[in-house]
């Protein structure tokens, strides 16, 4: 089994993205990087003249970007991005920036005993951080229900034949509960047939992963909190890798970008028609041809940016009018209604 640990002079992760990242910053901000990994984004913000302050969940990763980036204009924080008294922190440090780059690190897939990899013989783990007490991908997968199972592979894993899979997991986990990486090869095989290889052996390992970290839920959940933890004109920028990812982020940030911020069920536009910022640039920024020949985990990036508005800044929509209220929630079109 291949044990890899990182360390200041392991090959570092490279960071996907990064010039993109950099030209969004202004000189001197204070950044927070929910996903610190090895540090290359810290690293490069750093260099421009970032303030940083480094939250990973993955205590490996954080000790080895502390080794390899030192104290000098960086802090380290223990935890998930979205866990409360993380958001807290955040929203305290005020930061220009908040970077998101979501998923785990090469190092950290290929490292054995984290349990992320289809290699042979690997130990299913998977959680981000192995002093957690959730279950790991090996327990979740010899107790979750068929729904459960059926459900993950379906949305977080385009699987078309994702209640056959689960049926079959089922069905093995009544001889054998689920252990290694070849407990889970062997059901997709036995399903998928034997032209099934890598690309779908990574395609569902990354759901049983994302379930297991609860990765999407914290993401829709956290993402309000650190817009409004933002400095005003603060940026929010997520990479993501997964299209379910992908698709949180941008209905998200779709969202905020609309004129009336106000909740749906409110029958009156209270905010004055203020967005609460720009989707800018309104595409998702993606690596060159260049960036995926060297680096192919950049191949799947999407980097998508929110700038908050600053203070009194923001389409207002003048003064005694506001946002129409329409069914559904959406208060993006149309002409403004004048305020009763
Ligand atoms: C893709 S890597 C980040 C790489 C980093 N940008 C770099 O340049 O080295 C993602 C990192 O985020 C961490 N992570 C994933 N989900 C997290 C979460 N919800 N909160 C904090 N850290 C998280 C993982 O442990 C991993 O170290």
């Amino acid at each position: 089994m291949m044990t890899l640990l990182p360390g200041p002079d392991s090959p570092t992760h490279a960071p996907v993205l990064v010039d993109e990242v950099c030209r969004l910053v202004t000189p001197g901000p204070r950044v927070v990087d929910g996903t610190l990994g090895m540090g290359g984004h810290a690293e490069a913000l750093r260099a421009r003249g970032a303030t940083i302050m480094g939250v990973d969940i993955d205590p490996e990763a954080l000790r080895a970007s502390q080794e390899r980036l030192g104290t000098q204009q960086i802090t380290y924080l223990h935890g998930r991005w979205f866990d409360p008294p993380i958001l807290d922190t955040i929203t305290k440090y005020q930061p220009h920036m908040v970077l998101l780059d979501m998923g785990v690190s090469s190092w950290q897939i290929d490292a054995d005993h984290r349990g992320f990899t289809f290699r042979p013989g690997v130990v299913l783990d998977m959680r981000m951080d192995r002093t957690d007490p959730r279950p790991t991908a090996a327990a979740w997968l010899s107790s979750a229900s068929l729904e459960e199972l059926s459900d993950v592979f379906r949305a977080y894993g385009d699987e078309r034949r994702s209640r056959q899979l689960a049926r079959e997991i089922l069905r093995r986990r009544a001889n054998k509960l689920f252990e290694t990486s070849d407990d889970l090869v062997n059901a997709i095989r036995a399903v998928l047939g034997p032209r099934s290889g890598p690309s779908d052996f990574a395609r569902l390992f990354q759901a049983v992963r994302i379930a297991v970290n609860d990765e999407l839920e914290g993401l829709e959940r956290g993402l309000p909190y650190l817009r409004d933890a933002l400095a005003p004109s603060g940026i929010l920028a997520v990479i993501s890798y997964h299209s379910g990812e992908d698709r949180i982020v941008k209905h998200t940030f779709r969202e905020w970008g609309k004129t009336c911020r106000c909740p749906a069920e409110w029958p009156v536009c209270r905010c004055e028609g203020r967005a609460f910022g720009l989707v800018d640039p309104r595409r998702p920024l993606l690596p060159t041809p260049e960036e995926i020949a060297n680096n192919p985990r950049a191949r799947s990036a999407k980097l998508r940016v929110f700038r908050k508005h600053d203070e009194g800044e923001g389409p207002v929509l003048g003064d005694g009018l506001v946002a129409p209220l329409f069914g559904g929630g959406d208060r993006s079109g149309g002409a403004p209604a004048r305020r009763p």
